[in-house]
C-alpha cells in the first residue's frame, strides 16, 4: 500500500472513520470568541443521536454536571471548553466502536490509550500551557487516529504490523514503518487535513513520533502530546504495542521541564481519570 493511494481513499471516502461534520463545527464554534452558547447548543442538537449521548455523559460522575436535563443547560453549566472535549469524546467512542477489520487490532486497547493520552495531555497542559488545556486534550484523543484508517483500508498489513511489533518487541509505529514504509502519523495527518482540524492538532498527529522534525510553531504542544504518550505507555495503556520500557525523549523533557517526581504523580492521576472517563463514555 502506498501513502498516495491511501490519501486518495481518504480524500474520496464518505464513510471514513467519521468525524462527523458536527465535530469540526463544534471545534470552530468553541474557538470563536464571538460565538454564543445558543449556537453551540443548536449545533449539537442538530444531531439528535449524538446529543443524547452527550447528555448522558454530561450527567455521569466524570463530568459531574448533575441533573442537566438539556443540551442548553449542559453548555452553560460545563462551558465551551468542557463541551468541546465531551463532544469529541463521545464521537470518538463511536468511531472506535464496531469490530476491527484487522483481527489483531484490539480496539479497546486503542481507545483506552487514546483516552489516557488525552487525559495526560490535559494534566500536563494545565502545568505548562493552562489556556490551551482542553484543546490539547482533543489533540491527545485524536493523536493516533491514523490507525483507524490503517484498520479500515489495509487491514492485512496492519495485522502484520501488530504481529511484528509483538514478535520483535518494538513499538507499533516502528513495525508499521517496516511493513508500510510509513506509519499511522502520516495517515492521521491525511484525516486531520480532511477534517480541517486546527493546525497545532494536525501537527501533533503528524509529529508525535518525530518530534525532531516538528516546526517551532507547534513544537511545544506536540511535546506535550509526546510526553503524555510516554506516560500512557508507562502506566500500561499500550495500544497494541508490546509493554516495554518507554522513556521520555530527552528533547521533550528539556522543552517541558517537568520534574520526574511530578510526572509520577501525573501518571497516577491520569490512570484514575482514565478509569472514570471510560465509564463516562461507555454508557454512551
Ligand atoms: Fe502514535
Ligand atoms: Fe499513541
Amino acid at each position: 500500500v502506498e501513502l498516495e493511494s491511501l490519501a486518495i481513499k481518504v480524500a474520496r471516502s464518505e464513510n471514513l472513520p467519521v468525524l462527523p461534520q458536527i465535530v469540526s463545527s463544534v471545534l470552530k464554534t468553541a474557538d470563536d470568541p464571538n460565538a454564543s452558547g445558543r449556537t453551540l447548543e443548536h449545533l449539537i442538537e442538530s444531531d439528535p443521536a449524538i446529543a443524547a449521548k452527550i447528555l448522558r455523559a454530561a450527567n455521569s460522575p466524570f463530568y459531574g454536571a448533575n441533573k442537566v436535563p438539556t443540551i442548553g443547560r449542559a453548555v452553560s453549566v460545563l462551558g465551551f471548553n468542557a463541551i468541546r472535549s465531551l463532544v469529541v469524546g463521545v464521537v470518538f467512542q463511536q468511531m472506535v466502536s464496531g469490530r476491527p477489520q484487522a483481527a489483531n487490532f484490539n480496539k479497546l486497547s486503542f481507545w483506552r490509550h487514546s483516552l489516557a493520552v488525552a487525559v495526560g495531555c490535559r494534566i500536563l497542559a494545565k502545568m505548562v500551557l493552562p489556556l490551551k488545556s482542553e484543546e490539547i486534550y482533543v489533540a491527545g484523543m485524536l493523536h493516533d487516529v491514523g490507525m483507524l484508517v490503517l484498520d479500515r483500508f489495509c487491514a492485512t498489513e496492519f495485522d502484520e504490523a501488530i504481529r511484528l511489533a509483538k514478535e520483535k518487541d518494538i513499538p507499533l509505529f516502528e513495525a508499521e514503518q517496516r511493513v508500510y514504509g510509513f506509519d499511522h502519523s502520516a495517515v492521521g495527518d491525511l484525516l486531520a487535513e480532511k477534517w480541517g482540524l486546527p493546525l497545532f492538532m494536525r501537527s501533533a498527529i503528524r509529529y508525535h513520533h518525530d518530534i525532531e522534525n516538528e516546526s517551532p510553531d507547534h513544537y511545544h504542544t506536540t511535546c506535550i502530546v509526546a510526553e503524555a504518550e510516554t506516560l500512557a505507555h508507562q502506566f500500561g495503556f499500550n495500544n497494541n504495542s508490546p509493554a516495554g520500557k518507554y522513556e521520555i525523549n530527552p528533547a521533550v523533557e528539556e522543552e517541558l521541564q517537568l520534574p520526574t517526581e511530578q510526572l509520577a504523580i501525573v501518571g497516577k492521576v491520569m490512570y484514575d481519570e482514565v478509569m472514570r472517563a471510560q465509564a463516562a463514555f461507555q454508557i454512551c
